[in-house]
């Protein structure tokens, strides 16, 4: 396809997400938060008490998926559960759900259908690799595991819930370990993929760094 796509894939708490929502609105481009689709698959699954582990039951919920996003709102059905998506709970489930093939083949054609004019800034942890290997521009956006816990600790306490900052250090070091080392997909830099370590870097030079480099191509 023609449809630019700019991909930026990286860690848990790395600020992908925020960078890609500033990119994707300063470029006037479609948004994919690919992690949101997994975390909403994970709910669901939670909600039918289905196992996390029943690869078939997980991707059965994954491929009719009622996911609706809407102006920043995120739908599960007529529900909206953005902040409800965001609980750690339901990141751990949803890193453990991705680990199965059958429901990362589920949520392929879902995602490849955000790819629309003028554009696409897609964010997650393939989509420079699996979903969208011909993007125009590739990052690969990271930080050091203390700098994203520190983060995420600051991003809890200002929502009110009560953190804890070695539970935080090692709940990100099993997802990361969990997210690089799983067969299918792992967390990989693509090729041709600029890395960006956003350890000591603010969002906002972080965001005219890959608008730099998209200007340049
Ligand atoms: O990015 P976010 O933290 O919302 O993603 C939640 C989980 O979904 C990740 O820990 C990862 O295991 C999984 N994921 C994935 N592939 C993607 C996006 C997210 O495996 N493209």
């Amino acid at each position: 396809s023609h449809i630019p796509v700019i991909t930026i894939d990286g860690p848990t708490a790395s600020g992908k997400g925020t960078v890609a929502a500033k990119v994707a609105e300063r470029l006037g481009f479609h948004l994919l938060d690919s992690g949101a689709l997994y975390r909403l698959t994970a709910l669901s699954s939670m909600r039918a008490g289905v196992s996390l582990i029943d690869e078939h039951a997980v991707a059965q919920l994954a491929e009719a998926l009622p996911a609706r996003f809407a102006n920043g709102d995120i739908f599960l059905g007529e529900e909206e559960v953005g902040a409800v998506i965001r609980a750690e709970e339901v990141g751990n489930n949803a890193s453990k759900i991705a680990a199965l093939p059958a429901v990362r083949q589920a949520l392929y054609a879902l995602q490849l259908a955000f790819r629309k004019a003028p554009g696409l800034v897609a964010d997650g942890r393939d989509m420079g690799t699996v979903i969208f290997p011909n993007a125009k521009l590739k990052v690969f956006l990271t930080a050091s595991v203390e700098a994203r816990a520190e983060r995420r600790y600051k991003q809890l306490i200002d929502k009110g819930i009560s953190a804890n900052m070695e539970g935080l250090l090692a709940d990100l070091q099993a997802r990361d370990e969990r997210d690089t080392h799983r067969t299918v997909a792992p967390l990989v830099p693509a090729e041709g993929a600029y890395i960006l370590d956003t350890s000591d870097m603010t969002v906002d030079v972080a965001v005219e760094q890959v608008l730099h480099w998209y200007s340049l191509l």
